[in-house]
């Protein structure tokens, strides 16, 4: 979803990460957004209005009293489709939490109806401080999306969860705000990335996979309102904010990790590609070099997806399939064998989709004989599609009922 014709407010508060917010404002811009931007009395302190007047076109709102708008904050929460406080200080989120407005921007979050994302940005110890936790936690329950800040080096010299994430982080995080919450009340369970099998303490058997097909459902089927657990072989990819992550590294790490999720969840997504063998017995020193020729022997891994299969109750089941040749025909042998409810194919021979690239080309095999051909698209936009197809089944069993 791209935000053209979309009406964002960008709220600043005073902190040293605000000058960020310059930037947010101009993506939002160069992808068509109409932007309006509320800075309070401490952002004004950071950064000047001069600055996000020229980036957003507009007259800069930073006063609730004396300006030309006698009610500011009822025009602007009319004229908005998603609020973004870009960076949100302790002292802001304090004040929303307890439902006080003493300026504009605290005005506004009272008025305004659509969806309302929060991003806060302040030293490790006042974040992970218990009243601020409290405060997001309030925010949270009463429906505002917490944009958890990223661990590294800040402004004040310590390192740890305090930094404001990027504006691409939070401009996805908009896109998925303004999509319909047609997954509400639905729990997903996503694999991805590779799993690791070792061979000794620094060798291991492993494939492919980045994760970033798996990340993609994971962040999609949040988009949409999902309650989202996304168990993850070891990948590069950044943890996405508002979906629960569970880091594994091998396959009987995997298969634990989802058959003690089963039962919650009502989707379940195999994007992992997990190791068909491991090695028989990790050696527990390291293989040393000195032989001409060596020889491995491989022991097969528990198929999860089958054993999902033969136990499933109430929960669709999607495989993925990392095929080459007759694509539907193994497609369809897997939704057979495995007794699944919809197979994603991809052609891992095909430029432009299945390892590692950002986009995929797939096919989905439906259970009742039904096979789509999608065209080549990005990885999220695939899960879109997914998911599209998971609805329908529901859709169709809820009608046998
Ligand atoms: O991670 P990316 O770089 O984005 O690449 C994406 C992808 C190509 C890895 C992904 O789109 C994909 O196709 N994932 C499944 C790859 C795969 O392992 O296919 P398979 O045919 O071996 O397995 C079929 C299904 O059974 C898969 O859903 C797999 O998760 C599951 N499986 C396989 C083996 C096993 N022991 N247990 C399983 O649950």
């Amino acid at each position: 979803m791209m935000l053209s014709e979309k009406k964002v407010i960008v709220g600043v508060t005073g902190g040293i990460a605000a000058y960020k917010a310059a930037d947010l404002v101009s993506c939002l811009r160069s992808e068509g957004a109409s932007v309006r931007v509320v800075l309070t009395r401490g952002a004004q302190e950071f950064i000047r209005p001069l600055t996000f007047k020229a980036l957003s076109g507009h007259d800069v709102y930073h006063t609730l009293f004396g300006g030309p708008d006698p009610l500011p904050h009822i025009t602007l929460a009319d004229k908005g489709d998603v609020l973004v406080v870009y960076p949100a200080t302790a002292n802001f989120i304090g004040q929303a939490a307890s439902g006080l407005a003493p300026d504009l921007l605290t005005t506004l979050l009272l008025a305004f109806k659509g969806p309302v994302l929060i991003c806060p940005a302040m030293n490790t110890r006042m974040y992970t401080s218990t009243v601020v936790q409290t405060n997001l936690r309030l925010l949270e329950e009463r429906g505002l999306v917490i944009v958890p800040p990223e661990t590294g080096r800040l402004a004040c010299g310590e390192t740890g969860p305090g930094r404001l994430p990027p504006p691409d982080t939070v401009m996805e995080m908009i896109r998925g705000a303004l999509l319909k919450k047609d997954l509400g009340g639905l729990t997903f369970l996503v694999t991805a990335g590779p799993t690791r099998e070792p061979l000794d303490p620094v060798r291991y058997l492993t494939n492919r996979s980045s994760g970033k097909m798996g990340y993609a459902v994971a962040r999609a089927a949040r988009d949409r309102g999902a309650r989202v657990i996304l168990i993850s072989g070891p990948t590069a990819l950044t943890e996405p904010p508002g979906v629960s992550v569970v880091k594994v590294t091998t396959a009987l790490e995997m298969r634990r990790a989802v058959l003690e999720r089963f039962d919650t969840a009502d989707v379940v997504v195999m994007g992992a590609a997990v190791s068909d063998y491991r090695p028989k017995g990790v050696r527990e020193e390291k293989l040393k070099k000195g032989e001409p020729e060596i020889t491995v022997t491989f022991t097969e891994n528990p198929d999860i997806l089958a054993e999902l299969g033969k136990n499933k109750r109430h929960q669709l089941l999607v495989g993925f399939a990392a095929e080459t040749g007759e694509i539907p025909v193994h497609a369809r042998k897997k939704l057979e064998a495995k007794n699944l409810d919809l197979v994603v194919a991809n052609d891992i021979c095909q430029e432009g989709g299945g390892f590692e690239a950002d986009t995929n080309t797939v096919c989905l095999a439906f259970r009742d004989g039904r096979f789509f051909d999608l065209p080549t698209m990005s990885k999220y936009l695939v899960a879109h599609r997914v998911i599209d197809a998971v609805l329908e089944l529901r859709e169709e069993e809820t009608g046998r009922e």
